[in-house]
């Protein structure tokens, strides 16, 4: 069965330099290598969901500029249907200049430009494919007040939601409630706690607000941890040579949904989407990194 994915984000482009380590404030260091390429939670998100497999709708804005054309091109390339996107005339395209140190970890800043102006009507005029969808989801990489919008827009139609809250940053409990699927990292899990908390089983089943919602906690190489009010397993990861964590998250978020949308269990849609994330991995850049289905069931068959 194929799975039908609507991802509401953002697209950047990202401005990727490469370096042995980060540099301290105020100090200088060389980069060995620099890329341009296409990024934004969201959009890397549908481009993983569609190397999967599914099909995929986007729903979000960029600028009418040159880094906009880096959207479209992987957008197409991929096959993800881009007719809810936005070509918003007054904005920038978002951008994210990112740091890579020779361990793989990265450091981003993000600047939303067209992320940040994400409208009612462009959710409205897709209601229809929204209605079709197995599971709608959402980042917290664009304007704030669609999330709770779109969400409630998938709800109406009993549609799935996964609510990945990321980049970090404080939500409501009503936008919450809305999400059966919640996805922090423990950066996010702490945010949403509102502060550091001991144990990420209890902080995350603390943000639960109904008994049929689950946390899925990304734990970086120690996997990811499912968590709801009854139960609480860890799915432990691959080991791989990390070169590139950048999308990672990205790719673990759009391949749960996948893995769900196609009647996996949850564990094996976890599962699923740890190999995938783990790939990502092994790869330099965001979207590029991605990984295709034939490679992940590769990695799960050992
Ligand atoms: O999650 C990775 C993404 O975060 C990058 O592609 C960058 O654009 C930022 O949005």
């Amino acid at each position: 069965m194929t799975a039908k994915i609507v991802v509401v984000g953002s697209f950047n482009a990202d401005l990727v330099s490469y370096m042995e380590r980060m540099p301290r404030p105020g100090e200088t260091v060389h980069g060995d290598r620099f890329a341009t390429g296409a990024g934004g939670k969201g959009s890397n998100q549908a481009v993983a969901a569609a190397r999967l497999g599914a099909d995929v709708a986007f729903i979000g804005r960029v600028g009418n500029d040159v880094f906009a054309e880096l959207a479209y091109e992987i957008w197409d390339a991929e096959g993800v249907d881009h007719r809810f996107v936005t070509r918003d005339d007054e904005v920038a395209t978002g951008v994210a200049p990112i740091l890579v140190d020779s361990s793989g970890e990265n450091m981003i800043v993000v600047v939303l430009g067209a992320n940040r102006r994400i409208r009612q009507s462009d959710i409205d005029r897709a209601r229809p494919t929204i209605a079709e969808a197995d599971m709608l989801i959402i980042q917290l990489e664009v304007n704030l007040d669609m999330v709770s919008y779109a969400l409630k827009a998938a709800k109406e139609f009993g549609v799935a939601t996964t609510l990945n809250p990321a980049p970090a940053a404080p939500i409501s409990r009503e936008t919450i409630h809305l999400a059966d699927y919640l996805t922090p990292n423990e950066i996010e899990l702490e945010t949403l706690n509102g502060g550091e908390f001991d144990d990420v089983v209890s902080a995350a089943r603390g943000l639960l607000t109904r008994g049929d919602q689950t946390a899925v906690v990304t734990l970086g190489a120690q996997g990811a941890q499912i968590i709801s009010h009854s139960d609480s397993i860890l799915v432990p990861t691959f080991a791989v040579d990390a070169v590139d964590t950048t999308g990672a998250g990205d790719t673990f978020n759009a391949a749960l949904a996948v893995g769900l949308s196609e009647g996996k269990a949850l564990s094996d849609a976890v599962r699923f989407a740890n190999a995938a994330a783990a790939l990502c991995v092994t790869k330099p850049g965001a979207a590029d990194s991605v990984p295709y289905r034939a490679d992940v069931d590769a990695l799960l068959l050992g």
